[in-house]
Order: C-alpha cells, then sequence, then structure tokens
C-alpha cells in the first residue's frame, strides 16, 4: 500500500509519518506544498527521508496559489466574521488538490493529513479529496484512537522523535501552533487559549513574523499605487506585476507599516468557538484597495447583490466547500461582478493603517458633474424630479402611519 501524506516537516506530521510507515506496513510519499511558507521549508527533502518516506515531493504552488486562489477570493470581497481574510482556508483546497493528483499518479491508496479532529483543516482537506478523488480513502491519525492513546501529550511525541532519530526543530517546543503561507500566519492554542491574554504586549513581540508592531513602524507614511483590471491587482506603482509578485511585494509594505494584524474568536465549522491571531500585511492592503476600486466603478445593484453574497461566499471557503458546486457559480457571479472594476487606487500606510489617498478609472461610473453642488452642465439630472420620487416612496408609509393612528383612536 502506498499511502501521500501532507507533510510540513513538524513535529505532529513527521511523528504521523513514522506512525503510518509501522502501522499500515506502507509505503509513505510525503508531500509539502510550497505556498510561501519560506523558511519552514528549509531541509525538509532530507527530513522526511530520514524519517522513513520513500519519496517526497515538494511542488512550488505559489504563483498558482495567488492567481487561481487567493485572487478569485479577493474578488467577491470575502471576508469571515466580518475580520478574518481565510489565509488558511483558501490554502487547503489546494493542498489537498495536487496531493490527490499525487496519489493518482503513484497509485496510492490512500491520503493521510494531520489535522486534528477538532478542526476545520480536516474538513478542508477531506471535503476537496471527495470532490475531486473519491476514490480516495483518507487517514486522519488525530481522529484515530489508537493513535490518540499512543500520543497523549506533547511529551509522548517528543520522546518518540528522539527515540527514531526524528530531529525535533525549535518551532516543536512552541507554545502556540503557527500555519503560514502567501497570504498570512496564523497562531492558535497554548497562551492564545485565553481569550484575555493580549498577543499585542511587550512580552509577546517574538510571536510575530511578517509585521512590526503599529507602534514600532516608521513614522513616515509610505504611498503605494495599485493597478486594477476587472478587480484583479495587475501591478503596482505602475509596474504590471503577476499576482505573487503583488503578494509578496504587499506583504513587505505591509509588514514594514505594521499592516494587517486581527486578534478575534472565531466559530470553527465543528462548532467550537476558536481564538486566533492572524498577520495579513498585503492581503489587508488589497482587500482596502480592492474595496475603494469598486466605489468608482461598480454599479449600485451589482455591488448590493455581491456585497450581499459575501458572507455566504466567505463560510463556503471557511468550512471546505471551494470546488462545491455552490462555490463555483457563486465565482461566476461574482467574476461578472468585477468587469468594470478598472483603475488605479492610491493609498497610504501609517502605522498600521491603510488610508484611501485617491482613485481614478478610466471606466469610472462616478461624474463630478452630476453629483456637483454647482450648475450641472449636463442636465441630466433636474432637482424637481426629486420631490415626485420621494411623494412615491413616502406614499406606504403614510398609509401605514395613517391606520396606525386610527388605531389608537
Ligand atoms: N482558524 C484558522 C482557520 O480555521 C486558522 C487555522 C490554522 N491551522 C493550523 N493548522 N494551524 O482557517
Ligand atoms: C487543527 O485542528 O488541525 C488546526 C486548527 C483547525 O483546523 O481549525
Amino acid at each position: 500500500q502506498k499511502i501521500v501524506l501532507a507533510y510540513s516537516g513538524g513535529l505532529d506530521t513527521s511523528i504521523i509519518l513514522k506512525w503510518l510507515k509501522e502501522t499500515y506496513d506502507a509505503e509513505i510519499i510525503a508531500f509539502t506544498a510550497d505556498i510561501g511558507q519560506k523558511d519552514e521549508l528549509d531541509g525538509l527533502e532530507a527530513k522526511a527521508l530520514a524519517t522513513g518516506a520513500s519519496k517526497i515531493y515538494i511542488d512550488d504552488l505559489r504563483e498558482e496559489f495567488a492567481k487561481d486562489f487567493i485572487y478569485p477570493m479577493f474578488q467577491a470581497g470575502a471576508l469571515y466574521e466580518g475580520q478574518y481574510l481565510l489565509g488558511t482556508s483558501i490554502a487547503r483546497p489546494l493542498i489537498a488538490k495536487r496531493m490527490v493528483e499525487i496519489a493518482r499518479k503513484e497509485g496510492a491508496t490512500a491520503i493521510a493529513h494531520g489535522a486534528t479532529g477538532k478542526g476545520n483543516d480536516q474538513v478542508r482537506f477531506e471535503l476537496t479529496a471527495a470532490a475531486l478523488a473519491p476514490e480516495l480513502e483518507v487517514i486522519a491519525p488525530w481522529r484515530l484512537e489508537a493513535f490518540r492513546e499512543t500520543f497523549p501529550g506533547r511529551a509522548e511525541m517528543i520522546a518518540y522523535a528522539e527515540k527514531h532519530g526524528i530531529p525535533v526543530t525549535a518551532s516543536a517546543a512552541k507554545p502556540y501552533s503557527t500555519d503560514r503561507n502567501l497570504l498570512h500566519i496564523s497562531f492558535e492554542s497554548g497562551m492564545l487559549e485565553d481569550p484575555w491574554f493580549d498577543p499585542s504586549a511587550e512580552s509577546n513581540k517574538d510571536m510575530f513574523v511578517l509585521s512590526v508592531d503599529p507602534e514600532d513602524a516608521p513614522d513616515l507614511a509610505e504611498y503605494v499605487e495599485l493597478n486594477f483590471e476587472q478587480g484583479n491587482c495587475v501591478g503596482l506603482n505602475g509596474t504590471r506585476m503577476e499576482p505573487l509578485q503583488v503578494m509578496e511585494r504587499l506583504n513587505e509594505l505591509g509588514g514594514k507599516h505594521g499592516v494587517g494584524r486581527v486578534d478575534m474568536v472565531e466559530n470553527r465549522f465543528v462548532g467550537m468557538k476558536s481564538r486566533g491571531v492572524y498577520e495579513t500585511p498585503g492581503g489587508t492592503i488589497l482587500f482596502t484597495a480592492h474595496r475603494k476600486m469598486e466605489s468608482l466603478t461598480m454599479d449600485r445593484e451589482v455591488m448590493n447583490l455581491r456585497d450581499s453574497l459575501i458572507a455566504r461566499y466567505a463560510g463556503l471557503v471557511y468550512n471546505g466547500f471551494w470546488f462545491a458546486p455552490e462555490r463555483l457559480a457563486l465565482q461566476a457571479l461574482v467574476t461578472e461582478s468585477q468587469r468594470n472594476v478598472t483603475g488605479t487606487v492610491r493609498l497610504k500606510l501609517y502605522k498600521g493603517n491603510v488610508i484611501g489617498a485617491g482613485v481614478q478609472s478610466p471606466v469610472s461610473l462616478y461624474n463630478p458633474d452630476i453629483a456637483t453642488m454647482e450648475a450641472d452642465p449636463t442636465q441630466a439630472y433636474n432637482q424637481g424630479d426629486a420631490a415626485g420620487f420621494i411623494r412615491l416612496n413616502a406614499l406606504r408609509l403614510k398609509v401605514s402611519s395613517g391606520v396606525q393612528q386610527n388605531a389608537k383612536q
């Protein structure tokens, strides 16, 4: 039997690799998606092989992640529970998609992952696998009693790693769990489980990775211009760039100015509330710019319709339904809504803030001649018409109010 394991090189997936191999007497093919987690990839190949993998795929999926996952999601303006830009959620379907491709190519009968039985990630991996490769078996060791009995806590895992010569890295000793990619880094568990714990406290400064504390950001604001075509950022400051380059550059800029930190208690799909801290520097700039671009170029009713679907769309991404038919249907609407979202947004970055500093478009729907308080040269708007417009809209309010007054008498 061959099993493809989603492998990060961390303590959990290293232990799982060895445990699967022994328990199932199987050949383990490790797979790591490079989606922008940077130095976490160092030394991974040697480590996987030393831990017992027959081979390892380390696939650079960063371009695909930016272009086919992050960008379409940002067109939708997706935000979960008003705060979370879905950095982990959006990466899972891509990882699972590539994992099932490898399983098919290798003739593996099962895929395995290190997500716990209490979280969202298991759902995202497995719903994607179900949608793309229903024939594959999924092994989730954390949901198996035998595995949990062997590893009731960190101490047993570290002991097992030492016994089997699996190197335990510094990150295994960190008192919280992280997940990093091109869009964000997340922090959960450990001291963060107390929602009264202040992650921005001086004593916790070392936790953050992608951004400086806004208090330590430069005293001088920095401008950046985002160039949009049909709802996608196609360049910065007039220089054309691919989605991956845009994200990387915006992450640098946002990180430097302390942009994009979020601390929230969110509702997991599996029913519990969970505390998460996020750094999404580039995503926060892109999100703000995109909304400003739309303000100038998007039809009111189209915007209204799209906005009414944001929570729905975000929920689908969060809950792992990226490859579900309803997400694809929504995406078609979202993409159509972006047809005219073209132009340039100028922003000012300053101590954690993203401040609007101008917007322009060759297809702007904003007409100063119509909006002006001065004499309207176009005569497109007749102020006298507003009287009738208001009278008709007021009709039912007057009728209903009259009825209520009569009832009181
Ligand atoms: N709570 C976030 C989410 O559900 C982040 C999850 C982080 N995952 C992880 N394996 N550390 O999207
Ligand atoms: C996990 O439980 O594996 C991580 C957290 C999550 O998936 O929500």
